[in-house]
């Protein structure tokens, strides 16, 4: 059997097709998944999951590394919000008013966000800035991290900058108080800004040189202790650069999506070392 098998292997044409037949194998699950999304989701663009459980294990990790704090806090954290029925309500209730619910899902999935939610968490910033707002997911979220920390003594404000004008509709209620939306050009809107950034997220215009430009506009108005996270690091390097450029150190934490097609993007973390 062995020798007929390495017969058959040693015909080009058909250990072709077995070789590509091996390679689709790591695919073919990502057409049904497509078929099921197209079905079942209204999203087309800055698509929404969940992420698996290994996935958000290795996130909790990064960011214990990063902040020099425990697994078990920062998971603390992420559970917190996972659990957080009325963040989930304020944003299904946003959703429901709006006209752009024809283009959304009735589900909230935060993906990679938990972890902005968890370094908001752990770091207790006084200003955090999302550059690229859309809907307002990373709004509600970073807003929710920012009312925790004022339960506890620490106030924190948010700032969002979107282009378009109709962004930011999810962010409502309570949530809104801590902060709000900038229209316009983002690198308008940041030259503006005089206050120092603890925590600077950059995901608006995803063009490498827009985004290296952002680094650039915000750099006089880091410190020893600001955490940028880059949400283009996926695509390019630019966030990485800066950091070599600044003496920052730079790490990727690469998302995977749960049942979804999307191959996920991820979070670039640029911080100093204390
Ligand atoms: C990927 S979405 C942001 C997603 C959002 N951070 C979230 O958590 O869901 C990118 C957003 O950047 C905005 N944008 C694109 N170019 C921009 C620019 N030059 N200035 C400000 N916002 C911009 C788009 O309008 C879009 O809403």
């Amino acid at each position: 059997m062995r020798k007929i098998l390495r017969f058959l292997k040693s015909i080009w044409i058909l250990n072709f097709i077995r070789r590509i037949s091996i390679g689709s194998r790591y695919f073919n699950k990502k057409y049904l998944d497509i078929i099921k999304w197209g079905f079942t989701s209204r999203e087309d663009t800055n698509f929404t999951y969940h992420i698996t459980k290994d996935n958000l294990a290795y996130l909790t990790h990064t960011i214990a590394v990063v902040t020099k704090m425990s697994y078990s806090q920062i998971a603390e954290y992420i559970d917190e919000v996972q659990t957080d029925e009325k963040l989930r309500d304020t944003i299904l209730a946003a959703l429901e008013n709006s006209s752009e619910k024809r283009f959304a899902d009735k589900e909230v999935r935060f993906g990679r966000r938990l972890g902005w939610y968890a370094f908001v968490r752990a770091i207790k910033p006084r200003i955090v800035i999302e550059t690229g707002v859309d809907k307002g997911l990373g709004s509600a979220i970073l807003c929710a991290a920012l009312l925790k920390n004022r339960e506890e003594g620490k106030e924190g404000r948010y700032y969002g900058t979107d282009i378009n004008p109709k962004a930011g509709y999810l962010l409502e209620g309570k949530y809104r108080e801590l902060g709000e939306i900038l229209y316009g050009d983002s690198i308008e809107s940041l030259s503006q800004l005089t206050e120092k950034i603890d925590l600077f997220i950059n995901d608006s215009d995803h063009s490498a040189d827009y985004e290296y430009q952002e680094y650039l506009t915000i750099k006089h108005l880091l410190t020893e202790d600001s955490i940028i996270l880059g949400d283009n690091s996926h695509c390019t390097s630019k966030l990485a650069d800066f950091s070599l450029e600044t003496g920052r150190n730079f790490i990727f934490f690469k998302e995977t999506p749960l049942n979804h097609w999307y191959p996920g993007a991820g979070i670039g973390i640029s911080y100093k070392e204390k």
